[in-house]
């Protein structure tokens, strides 16, 4: 008793930690069967051991996904989880038990189910009323939900307001929103390319995307959503499959997966047939769910505390292969930081060749306890990051040693150090490491930054090696002939490159800043210090006091800025920038200078824009005498419209007649052109 009891609070805690991993940090630490795993045992132990239970076990509640920033709303009606399962034959005993309780003994096929994809992504709840989006909330704890509205409306696949038709005065539908995947692979290539954290799958993606602050970002990430269930006081039908068409007639989008099913064998076969084919849906999919279909059976049927009874979630198993580890490499990034890299005999899983899988770093390393020659589980789950996720111990080798983190810098040498609080190790060797100069000429030449045409990943390190680029300021020294000279480069390259080299002479100074590659100095916080200081001779010269009075910059990254400006090298690639005529400098007058342009007027701001930030555009307005406003109203002088501007503004704008201006129009009204 006394272990079962310390068992149970070891699951708890267990189950507590990878609940916060998964809702809160977006980043699961253990794959849904195995969290299924853990859930299922507690649930035995508890359902076998009633002295046992705990009203704050992890049983009793689904996962929360609240945060703070957003508004809460009560759900009117509890938002449930599914109870799910691995296993046909349990989706088989399902549907025999509903049978059972619906007093038909002739066997399932009295009892026609709705087989459905179960969509992975992160579940919402959407209120109508009177045709007219009121609400959208996410399913927080299940009792409770943030209001996500703003956000909800920028998903160009959800209706605003519907056509007419014959639609209940106010009703809940619920779905899932999902990040398609190749909007998926497109924001994780961006965030490679920014050496920022990749999202594990598109359910992080779609989860974080919908909780961010500012909708305009949230507009220009793609998200789409499904729709599997209404609710109303009064239903258009009395079954959920033709709910569903009607939703569809609305506008709602609804899998055309959906499927009315009428025996054991047509569950069977369905479950088949989407285990392979699922792989050709433009979405992430976790499993299928399976709904009886009558409402006035599901009634009879009614909920347990967590789940209906009248529904369970098939999940498709996790792609799982073992395969031998060939060496553990120790890779260095343009930051110094060491990267564990497990390098295997090549596996074929989901569909594609894994040769290498990350290991993150020394304690993840060390948790999997792998040595040499191991055999390691490699897994795909919804993750298309191939993630090792155990070692075969059976079969380890007699007197194989474990693996050991290096000490050293494998490109230089180098003793590591390990960055304070953090699980990383780096090689403090900044500026001679070879990874790390390479990486920050990669870094500089980068889209985002210099956006040098021409040179990508692989010549940056050629010009390197070939003693040709050894700093950033290099690239301005370069001559055609020493480009044509190199193996892989022929005339029309180099002549490429020489001009791109050119071009970005005029990239403005807050990229410039970006491409410096100052530690803890990304993207945006680079426009904001440029916006504010101006030049990098201002720069160079503030103190740590002096930067931490900027926005957004703390001691930490105050302490690097004042640190690389310290470094006499670094000076020097500047001084030599400048001189090659690199922008280090915001030009004097910017369309940013005040002036009382725009007084009287009240303008709102909606889209994503090229050229500013939506925060700049706002600082412009007010500079210029004008106001800023978020709604549309018969007061609104004009709405300033980027990319992607919602809908339901542009209807309103549209309707009280408010003229909508491009950003050109815009600068080129604060220019004082076109009065
Ligand atoms: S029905 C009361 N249908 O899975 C039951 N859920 O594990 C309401 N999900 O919270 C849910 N696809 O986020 C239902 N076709 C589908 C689904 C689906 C994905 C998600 C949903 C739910 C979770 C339950």
């Amino acid at each position: 008793m006394e272990n079962l009891k310390k068992r149970t609070e070891e699951l708890r805690r267990q189950i507590n930690d990878h609940n916060k991993a998964y809702y809160v940090d977006n980043n699961p630490s253990i794959s849904d069967r195995e969290f299924d795993a853990l859930m299922r045992e507690l649930e035995d132990i508890e359902n076998a051991h009633p002295e046992l239970d705990d009203p704050l076990s992890p049983t009793h509640r689904v996962g929360s996904d609240l945060t703070k920033g957003f508004d809460q709303v009560v759900h009117v009606r509890p938002m449930l989880s599914l109870s799910n399962t691995y296993s046909i034959e349990e989706v088989d005993e399902w549907a025999a038990r509903c049978n059972e309780a619906l007093g038909r003994k002739g066997g399932f096929d009295s009892v026609p189910v709705v087989g459905e994809m179960k969509f992975d992504g992160t579940s919402i709840s959407l209120t109508y009323k009177n045709g007219r989006l009121v609400r959208a909330v996410t399913r927080g704890d299940g009792e409770k939900g943030d209001d996500v509205t703003e956000n909800v409306k920028t998903i160009r696949s959800i209706p605003l307001v519907l056509a007419p038709g014959s639609w209940p005065e106010s009703f809940e539908i619920r779905g899932e929103i999902v990040l398609p995947w190749k909007e998926f692979d497109r924001i994780n290539a961006e965030r490679a390319f920014n050496e920022e954290p990749l999202f594990a799958n598109p359910r992080n993606a779609a989860a974080g995307t919908l909780k961010m602050q500012n909708p305009a970002i949230v507009a220009s990430r793609g998200l789409d959503a499904y729709f599997y269930y209404l609710l109303a006081d009064e239903l258009p039908s009395e079954n959920h499959y033709d709910n569903m068409m009607a939703a569809k007639e609305w506008g709602f989008k609804v899998s055309g997966a959906m499927t009315l099913l009428h025996s054991v064998s047509a569950v069977d076969d369905f479950i088949k047939m989407w285990d392979t084919e699922r792989r050709t849906l433009p979405v992430a999919t976790d499993g299928l769910v399976f709904k009886v279909n009558d409402l006035r059976q599901q009634l009879n049927l009614g909920f347990t505390a967590k789940s209906p009874r009248w529904a369970i979630a098939y999940k498709f198993p996790a792609e799982r292969a073992l395969t031998p580890l060939r060496f553990v490499s120790f890779e260095v990034g343009r930051m110094g930081i060491v990267t564990p890299v497990a390098n295997l005999e090549p596996v074929l899983l989901s569909g594609t060749i894994v040769k290498r899988a990350s290991l993150h770093n020394e304690d993840i390393m060390r948790s999997l306890d792998i040595h040499d020659g191991d055999n390691l589980y490699v897994e795909k789950g919804g993750e298309i990051i191939p993630k090792i996720t155990g070692v075969d111990e059976g079969a380890r080798k007699p007197g194989a040693k474990p693996i050991e983190f290096v000490t050293h810098c494998p490109a230089c040498g180098t003793a590591l150090t390990r960055i304070p609080g953090e699980a990383a190790w780096q090689c403090p060797d900044k500026y001679g490491c070879p990874p790390q100069i390479i990486g920050r000429l990669e870094h500089f030449v980068g889209r985002h930054m210099m956006d040098i045409d021409g040179i990508g990943e692989e010549n940056c390190a050629m010009l390197y090696n070939a003693g040709l680029v050894k700093d950033i300021a290099d690239f301005y020294n370069l001559k055609p002939e020493q480009l044509e000279s190199l193996d892989r480069l022929g005339k029309r390259s180099a002549e490429r490159i020489m001009k791109g080299i050119e071009a970005s002479k005029s990239v403005p100074f807050d990229r410039v800043l970006y491409a410096l590659s100052i530690p803890f100095v990304g993207e945006t916080l680079s426009r904001k210090i440029a916006r504010q200081v101006r030049g990098l001779d201002r720069l160079m010269e503030l103190t740590p006091e002096q930067l931490t009075a900027l926005e957004d910059v703390g001691p930490k990254i105050a302490e690097s800025i004042v640190e690389f400006f310290a470094y006499e090298p670094n000076r020097a690639i500047i001084e030599r920038l400048k001189a090659a005529g690199v922008q280090t400098s915001l030009p004097e007058e910017e369309p940013g200078e005040t002036s009382d342009r725009l007084a009287g007027k009240t303008i709102v701001i909606s889209g994503v824009f090229a050229k500013h930030s939506r925060e700049e555009y706002k600082e412009m307005i007010e500079k210029n005498g004008g106001k800023n406003s978020g709604s549309i109203s018969k007061k609104t002088s004009f709405v300033l419209a980027g990319d992607n501007m919602g809908p339901a503004k542009l209807e309103k704008a549209k309707s009280l007649g408010v003229a909508i201006l491009n950003e050109d129009e815009f600068l080129a009204m604060l220019e004082g052109e076109g009065e």
